[in-house]
């Protein structure tokens, strides 16, 4: 029924402020989960869902990742000569044969709405992800990967959501469904407070979206915080297209925040194969202390 979904868009834009100083000069999107940075992680959820066009939307002191997808025949050439085969396989596969990548600047962070909606020449009129790279979902399938099979089988737009403890609705996007209707959402609002919530369900980073998004983000203005919020152009395509809320199933952990990204680390730590058993011993150690 839906159409399959050739492109995702990567908004990396944002000022990461929660990070400070370790986001001054570098990107929140480069901070690395054992040895892979966020943005690799979230690039290969992409392509593992079908992508073959990563849009990045980039902003201030984001060169790091340009080059990181960028090859680098100095360095590779140097692990040739060291015979270094596997680390070499490692930097050249990053990015596969057939997939492209493009670069989008968001001439000021105005939001994550507007950063979408730059993105809009690159798109086209066709659906396409959203990836939050600050989110990072440990799952089999990848979360975009089922995202698609949902809008395969049913068409309309798809945001992931997750059950969040009530005293938290103010930090995400909170949407009501229609449970008769396979949780098609029938509204959404930014960062409410608790008591006006309609409910505890909050978007994750993860959107798959049909291209009329892009007018609405054209005619919406600054809400929450001041910015132009993706949430909002949500909430008026949903008055005239399907926007299901789509429960996922795997672990979410927000690195944006230093509790999660720690999480994350100690998760991804003990699953690595390089890793795994020393850093157990480590963890160990240090939890009898
Ligand atoms: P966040 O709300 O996490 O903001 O943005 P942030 O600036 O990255 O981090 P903090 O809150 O200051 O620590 C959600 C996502 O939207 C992107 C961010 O890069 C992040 O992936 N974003 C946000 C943009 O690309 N442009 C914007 O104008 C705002």
């Amino acid at each position: 029924m839906g159409q399959k979904v050739k492109t995702a868009v990567f908004p990396v834009a944002g000022r990461g402020t929660r990070f400070l100083p370790a986001t001054k000069a570098s990107p929140k999107e480069m901070l690395p989960v054992v040895d892979k940075p966020l943005i690799q992680y979230a690039v290969e959820e992409a392509i593992a869902a079908g992508a073959t066009k990563l849009v990045f939307v980039t902003g201030a002191s984001k060169r790091a990742i340009e080059d990181h997808f960028d090859t680098d025949p100095e360095l590779e050439d140097a692990l040739t000569q060291a015979g270094k085969d596997e680390l070499l396989s490692s930097i050249q596969g990053i990015v596969p044969k057939g997939v492209s990548c493009i670069y989008i600047r968001q001439g000021k962070p105005l939001g994550l709405g507007h950063a979408v909606l730059c993105a809009r020449p690159a798109v086209g009129h066709e659906p396409f992800f959203v990836h939050l790279a600050d989110d990072l979902i440990a799952g089999e399938p990848g979360c975009l990967a089922q995202m698609a099979d949902e809008h395969a089988a049913h068409g309309g737009s798809v945001v992931a959501v997750e059950t969040v403890p009530r005293e938290n609705t103010s930090s995400y996007g909170i949407v009501s469904v229609d449970a008769d209707d396979r949780n098609r959402l029938t509204g959404i609002v930014e960062k409410p407070a608790p008591e006006d919530a309609p409910s505890n369900s909050a978007v994750v980073g993860r959107y798959l979206l049909t291209p009329e998004i892009f007018d609405k983000l054209e005619n919406i203005g600054q809400g929450a915080g001041g910015e132009i919020q993706l949430t909002d152009g949500i909430a008026d395509l949903l008055n005239e297209a399907a926007v299901y809320a789509y429960s996922f199933s795997g672990v979410r952990y927000d690195c944006g925040s230093k509790v999660g990204y720690l999480q994350a680390t100690v998760a991804y730590g003990l699953s690595h194969e390089d890793t795994g058993d020393a850093f157990l011993e480590f963890l160990r150690e240090v939890i009898r202390d």
